[in-house]
C-alpha cells in the first residue's frame, strides 16, 4: 500500500514555468515554521480533524449504529451542504462507484442506496422524495451548526413528509450528526430521543469528512471505514516531521504556494485518471478554496483558485486551456496503480493504422498512458505539474488521501498568513438571506440591503 509524490514536473529544471530546486531547498525554514503552526494548532485543540483516525469511541458508535441498521433500510439520504456533504459524496463515489447505485436497485449484501441532497433546488428534492418508498428510508440530517439553513430547510420538506406518512414512526427514520452541544438539531435530538453523532467541537465542516459525517453513510453502504481511519493514520504518521523534503503534505503545500506567491501561478487544477475519484476533486476544490481565499490580517486578499478537472475526459475540454492559456496553473495529476478492473482492447481491424495500434492495450493502460502523455505535454510546453500516485483506490489510500491534503490546507494557511479554518466571507450573503426571508434576529442586514442598489435588466426579450 502506498502514496507517492512526483513533483519533479514543477521544478524548472523540467518545466520552465516551474520552481527552481534552490528556491524549495531555501524555504526549508519557512516550513519548519508552518509544521510548527500546526503542532501548536493541534496541541491548543484547534486540528480536532487530526485526533479522528485515533477517536475509537466515534467511530465504534458508527459502526455499531451501521450493524443494527443492517438490511432495515433500501435507501439512507444525507441532507447536507458544503462540508457536510462533499466529503460523503466523495467517499461514495471513490469507494461505491455511482454505476453500483444505478444498476442494482435491490440491496446489495444488505447495503441500501446513497443519496446525498446537497442543494435546496426543489425540483431534485422533490422528485427524490417521490421517488423513494418513505417506509424504507433514513435520513441523516448533516449540520455542523445545526443552522444552516439549507439543511434545516430540508429537514423540514423531509420532517413533514414523514409525519404526513407515519405520525408515529417519523423519529425512527432520522438520525441527526451534529455538535455535541449547540445547535437547534442537538436540541431535537434531545426532546425526542432521535439518534445524533457528534461532530467534535474543534471539527469544521470541510475537514469533517473522517467523522461521523464521512463514516456513518459509510458505513452504512458498506465501506470499511476503519481501513479508512488506517489510511489516514497512517499519513498522518508520515507527515510527523518539519523536514520539508520527508513531509508529502508540507511538500505538496510548499509547492502550491511557491507556484501562487512567486510564479504567478495561482490556479491549481486537481485531475484524477480515474472516474472514482471525480467526487473527490469537488471535495479537493472546497477545502481548498474556501480555507485559503481570504483576507490577510494586513487587508491584502489571498488565495489560489482551486480547478477540478478529469483524466481523460478533460482532455477534450479544459487541457486546451492548461497547454495553451495563461501560464497561470498547476495540475496536480491523481494516477492509480491497479485499476479495480481492467477490460482488455479487442485487436480488430488490425490492417487499419488508426484503430490497429490500440488493439492488446487495456483501457486502463490507454487512461494511464495518456496521463503521462498529458503530463509530459505539459512539462515540454513550460507548464508545471506533480502527480499523486495511488496504488489503487481503496478505503486505505483514500484515507490516506483525504489526510494528505487536509494536513496540506493548514501548512498552506500558515504559508499564506490566513486563518484556514474560518470562512467570514460567505457571512454577509448568509446574513442577507436571512433579511429577505424575515428571520427575526436580521434587522441590521435588513437595513443594509434595503440601502443597496437593486439589479434591474438593461434589456430583455
Ligand atoms: O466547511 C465549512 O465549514 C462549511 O462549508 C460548512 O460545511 C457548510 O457551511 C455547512 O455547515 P453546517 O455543517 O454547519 O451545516
Amino acid at each position: 500500500m502506498a502514496l507517492r509524490l512526483d513533483y519533479s514536473n514543477m521544478i524548472a529544471g523540467h518545466a520552465s514555468a516551474g520552481i527552481p530546486e534552490t528556491q524549495l531547498r531555501e524555504h526549508a525554514a519557512r516550513f519548519r515554521d508552518a509544521h510548527a503552526a500546526l503542532r501548536q494548532g493541534h496541541d491548543a485543540g484547534t486540528l480536532g480533524f487530526l485526533d479522528l483516525p485515533g477517536n475509537r469511541h466515534l467511530h465504534d458508535q458508527v459502526v455499531r449504529f451501521a450493524e443494527q441498521a443492517r438490511g432495515g433500510w433500501r435507501d439512507v439520504v444525507i441532507l447536507g451542504i458544503g462540508g457536510s456533504a462533499l466529503g460523503p459524496i466523495a467517499l461514495r463515489t471513490a469507494l461505491r462507484p455511482p454505476l453500483w447505485n444505478v444498476l442494482d436497485v435491490s440491496h446489495r449484501d444488505g447495503h441500501p442506496r446513497l443519496h446525498v441532497l446537497d442543494n435546496v433546488d426543489p425540483l431534485t428534492i422533490g422528485t427524490l422524495l417521490d421517488g423513494l418508498d418513505l417506509r424504507h428510508t433514513l435520513f441523516l440530517v448533516t449540520s455542523k451548526s445545526g443552522g444552516t439553513a439549507e439543511t434545516m430547510a430540508q429537514y423540514l420538506v423531509v420532517r413533514q413528509r414523514l409525519e404526513d406518512a407515519a405520525p408515529d414512526d417519523a423519529r425512527r427514520h432520522l438520525a441527526f450528526i451534529t455538535d455535541p452541544d449547540k445547535g437547534v438539531l442537538r436540541a431535537i435530538a434531545r426532546d425526542e430521543g432521535i439518534p445524533a453523532f457528534d461532530i467534535p467541537p474543534n471539527v469544521g465542516g470541510r475537514f469533517s469528512v473522517l467523522s461521523p459525517v464521512g463514516t456513518l453513510p459509510a458505513a452504512l453502504i458498506g465501506i470499511d471505514t476503519a481501513s479508512l481511519l488506517e489510511g489516514a493514520a497512517d499519513l498522518m504518521r508520515r507527515c510527523d516531521t518539519a523536514e520539508l523534503a520527508r513531509n508529502p503534505a508540507g511538500t505538496f503545500a510548499m509547492l502550491q504556494w511557491l507556484a501562487d506567491a512567486y510564479h504567478g501561478l495561482r490556479m491549481q487544477v486537481l485531475m484524477p485518471y480515474s472516474d472514482a475519484l471525480r467526487d473527490f476533486a469537488a471535495w479537493f476544490v472546497q477545502l481548498w478554496a474556501e480555507s485559503l481565499g481570504k483576507r490577510r490580517p494586513d487587508g491584502i486578499s489571498v488565495g489560489p483558485t482551486p480547478i477540478a478537472a478529469l483524466g481523460a475526459t478533460d482532455q477534450h475540454s479544459q487541457v486546451q486551456l492548461f497547454m495553451e492559456g495563461p501560464v497561470d496553473k498547476t495540475v496536480t495529476f491523481i494516477s492509480i496503480g491497479s485499476p479495480a478492473r481492467d477490460v482488455e482492447i479487442p485487436a480488430l481491424h488490425e490492417d487499419r493504422k488508426e484503430l490497429g495500434y490500440l488493439g492488446g492495450h487495456s483501457l486502463g493502460r490507454l487512461l494511464d498512458v495518456e496521463r503521462q502523455a498529458t503530463a509530459g505535454a505539459l512539462a515540454r510546453r513550460g507548464r508545471p505539474n506533480m502527480t499523486l500516485h495511488l496504488d489503487r483506490v481503496d478505503a486505505w489510500h483514500v484515507g490516506a488521501l483525504i489526510m494528505l491534503l487536509e494536513i496540506a490546507t493548514i501548512y498552506a494557511g500558515a504559508l499564506y498568513g490566513v486563518d484556514p479554518l474560518d470562512q467570514p466571507g460567505v457571512e454577509l450573503g448568509k446574513q442577507f438571506t436571512y433579511a429577505m426571508l424575515g428571520r427575526p434576529d436580521a434587522e441590521g442586514a435588513r437595513r443594509e440591503w434595503n440601502l443597496l442598489p437593486k439589479p434591474e435588466p438593461q434589456w430583455s426579450v
